[in-house]
This record gives C-alpha cells, structure tokens and sequence, in this order.
C-alpha cells in the first residue's frame, strides 16, 4: 500500500486522542498514523481496540518529553505531519503537582517541536508540505463574567445548541485575539505550550496551527471529569461532588465533532493561524449534572428524581474558572465546520455508551488496566 503522509499523533490513546486516531485511520487508508503515547494513567489502549490492527496503524509507547526518542521517530517514520494531543489534562491533579503539567505540557511540547524542526530542516524540501498541528483549550484564555446568572438568548447558535435548552450567560465570547490570561497550572501551561509552537513559526517559520477548544465530552474519556464521574457515581450510587453552588459555565462539545474538526484545520487551516473551536453551547454545571441524573436515571429504568439525592455540594476548586464561552464562527466561516450533533443527543448517545461498557468503566476503575500495560509495555 502506497503511504501517503507519515503522521505522528501523540496523546492518541486519551479520551479526544483515540477518536482522531480512529477517525484518520479509516477515513485515510494512504496515511501512516503513528500513536505516540506514554500510556500515563489516562492513557488506555482499550480505547483503540477496534483499529489497532489496521495496516496503517502504528503504536509506539513513549514520553514526548524525550527529545533523542522524538528525533529518532521523526527520521524512522519520515514524519510529514504532527496532531499534538498528549498532555497533562485534569485541571483538580495540577492543583496537586503542577511540576507534572509544566513538565509534560511545556517541556514535551518543545521537545517535540525541536525534533520536528531539526528533522524537517535536514530535508531538501525543509518545511514544504508539513504540518505541526498543536491542540489546545479554551481554557488559555482565563475566565469570563458571568453577567446573566438566569441565562439569555445566544447570539450565535449551532446544532450543537439547538434543543430545547438554548441559553447563553453572559455577552463576551472568547475569540481567536482573546488575551491570553491562565489561572490554573494546567492552563498556565498549556498557554506556555501555544506559544512555544507559535515562537517556532515566527522564529524558524515551521507551518503550525494551534487550535484552543470548549470541554469536550462523549466515550472513552477518562472517569475523573465531570461527565463520565457522575454517570459511573450514579451507576453505584456514590455522591455527586459539586463543586462550589454548581454555578460554574461550560460550553461543551461532542468529542467526534472535536476530531472532525481537528481533520478539517489539518488539512485546510491556513498556517500560522488559530482557531477557537466550539458549539455556542453553555451550560451551568448543575443544570447539566441534572441532565446527566435524568439521562441514567431513565436509561437504568428508575423512578424520575431517584438519584437526585446523590448530589452533594463540597469546597469549591481553588481558582475555579466561573465561565467559558467560545465563539467559533472564525473556523465556522472559514473553513465550513460546524457541530454534527444536538447536545441532548450527545448525551444520550455518550450516557449509552458509559452503561453498555461497563467492562470498559470498571477496569479503569479497579486499576487492572495499569497492570496490564506494565506487563505489556514495562513500567517507565
Ligand atoms: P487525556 O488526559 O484523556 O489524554 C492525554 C493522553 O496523553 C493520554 O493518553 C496520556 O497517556 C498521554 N500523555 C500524557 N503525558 C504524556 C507524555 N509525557 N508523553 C506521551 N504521552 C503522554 O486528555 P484529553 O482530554 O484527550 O485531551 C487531549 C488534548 O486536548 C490535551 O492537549 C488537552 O489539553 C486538549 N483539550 C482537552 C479538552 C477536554 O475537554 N478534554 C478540551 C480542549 C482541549
Ligand atoms: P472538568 O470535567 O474537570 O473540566 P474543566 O475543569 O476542564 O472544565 O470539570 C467541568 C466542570 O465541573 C468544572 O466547572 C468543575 C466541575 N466539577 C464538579 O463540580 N465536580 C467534579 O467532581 C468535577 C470533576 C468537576
């Protein structure tokens, strides 16, 4: 089979990662889709069972942070193309050890920038047709006011936003010229990281593309975020911790509309610029938790309002970002993107999921998929 692009994806085998590596790896039988991942504990092979036989397919464990590693797999695969996914993601854990986050999220990333450059640049044709594509958030941006607590009409709207749920909480939209203002560690580096990639355009002129998204949600993602905690905690009757009033904004996106727009920017972005990513579609996070008791409540055949006595108010997260809120119509206008899916069917379709793959759920929970990859791959 004739190959043609060699492309490195690393963090692949993450929540958004393993939906990009699915998705190019049966939409472009002619690539070569290098997984690299370190298999942290977020990091989980099971999320790519269905691919990871495919002829085009490659997994490679190993950190980003390790620069002679990066090289080596540059020049080994002639890596024409990068989707950079892999980092630290869990905004509670960098509270804890933010020296991981600066590691993993700064330091791998300019790691795995210099190797692309010193790769790229010993090549004849040097940077024609490549690609450095570095995959942020939203959250770079800080937090936005919360001006209208009882919700307004959004200016914009999108399927994504277009059930009966369609409210909007405040007037101001992060867009792409947003300041950049961090608050947690995790996003004081992944902020360090965007810039780090676009220094690398204007100083050595590497074709990058940065994109910063809204909270993704759907299969595979890894129990300790909002959405797959709370379903799992309801499935065993655990307490629903909410953080602070439940008062917090998020905009959430589907995680396959995530991976089909990151397909769209890898191809047809215009170099060097960003794009803001997301589907006009803010939520409270009570009003979603809510959703979310309702969704599994129904789907486990219990009596409405059975769970509700499960949610539980607890501390507040130190520093806690009060709303986030992407206007996306840049890539919408630019580039013909926009949300495949309705939120209320994004979520039935997610809380499914999480219930018909128990096995999945529980053997992350119980800790035996650590077992299994140090037995596969050691324990570095
Ligand atoms: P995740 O935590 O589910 O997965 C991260 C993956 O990176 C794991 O497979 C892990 O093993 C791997 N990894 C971590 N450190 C590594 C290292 N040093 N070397 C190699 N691999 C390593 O994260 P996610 O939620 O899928 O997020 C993926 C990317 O998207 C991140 O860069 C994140 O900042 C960004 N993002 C996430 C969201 C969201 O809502 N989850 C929203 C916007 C942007
Ligand atoms: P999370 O899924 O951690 O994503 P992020 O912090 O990147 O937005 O959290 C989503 C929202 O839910 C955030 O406002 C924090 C809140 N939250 C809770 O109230 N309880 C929880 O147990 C978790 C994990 C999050």
């Amino acid at each position: 089979m004739t190959m043609k692009r060699n492309i490195i994806i690393t963090g692949g085998a993450g929540f958004i990662g393993s939906h990009v590596v699915r998705l190019f790896v049966n939409k472009y039988p002619d690539y070569h889709i290098i997984n690299v991942d370190k298999l942290t504990y977020a990091g989980n092979l099971k999320n790519l069972t269905d691919i990871e036989n495919k002829p085009n397919y490659t997994f490679v464990k190993a950190d980003i942070c390790d620069y002679d590693k990066m090289l080596e797999l540059m020049r080994e695969y002639n890596v024409d193309g990068v989707i950079h996914l892999a980092a630290e993601s869990h905004v509670d854990r960098s509270i804890k050890d933010p020296f991981t986050f600066a590691k993993t999220n700064v330091m791998g990333t300019l790691s795995l920038l210099q190797a692309a450059k010193v790769y790229w640049e010993s090549l004849p044709e040097k940077y024609e047709g490549k690609r450095f594509y570095h995959i942020s958030t939203d959250e770079v941006y800080g937090a936005l006011e919360l001006t209208h607590p009882e919700g307004i009409e959004p200016p914009f709207s999108t399927k994504a936003s277009s059930g009966t749920h369609h409210e909007c909480y405040g007037e101001e939209f992060f867009v792409e010229t947003t300041k950049y203002n961090p608050h947690s560690p995790y996003s004081a580096a992944k902020a360090s990281s965007d810039h780090f990639v676009r220094a690398y355009h204007d100083t050595y002129g590497m074709p990058t593309v940065v994109t910063n998204c809204s909270n993704n949600y759907g299969p595979y993602q890894f129990p300790e975020k909002l959405i797959p905690l709370f379903i799992n905690n309801i499935r065993h009757r655990k307490p629903l911790p909410v953080y602070g009033k439940g008062e917090n904004v998020r905009d959430w996106l589907y995680v396959e509309d995530h991976a089909r727009a990151i397909d769209t920017i890898f191809h047809d972005g215009t170099i060097a610029e960003t794009y803001n990513i997301g589907g006009f579609n803010e939520w409270k996070n009570i009003d979603i938790i809510k959703v979310i008791i309702k969704t599994v409540d129904r789907l486990l055949g219990n009596p409405e309002g059975y769970s509700d006595e499960l949610i539980t108010y607890v501390t507040d997260r130190a520093g806690h970002d009060l709303r986030y809120a992407i206007d996306s119509r840049k890539l919408q206008a630019e580039l013909g993107w926009e949300p495949s899916l309705q939120f209320e069917e994004g979520i039935e379709k997610t809380v499914r999921w999480y219930l018909d793959n128990q096995e999945w759920m529980d053997n992350i929970t119980s800790g035996d998929y650590q077992k299994y990859y140090e037995s596969m791959y050691g324990n570095r």
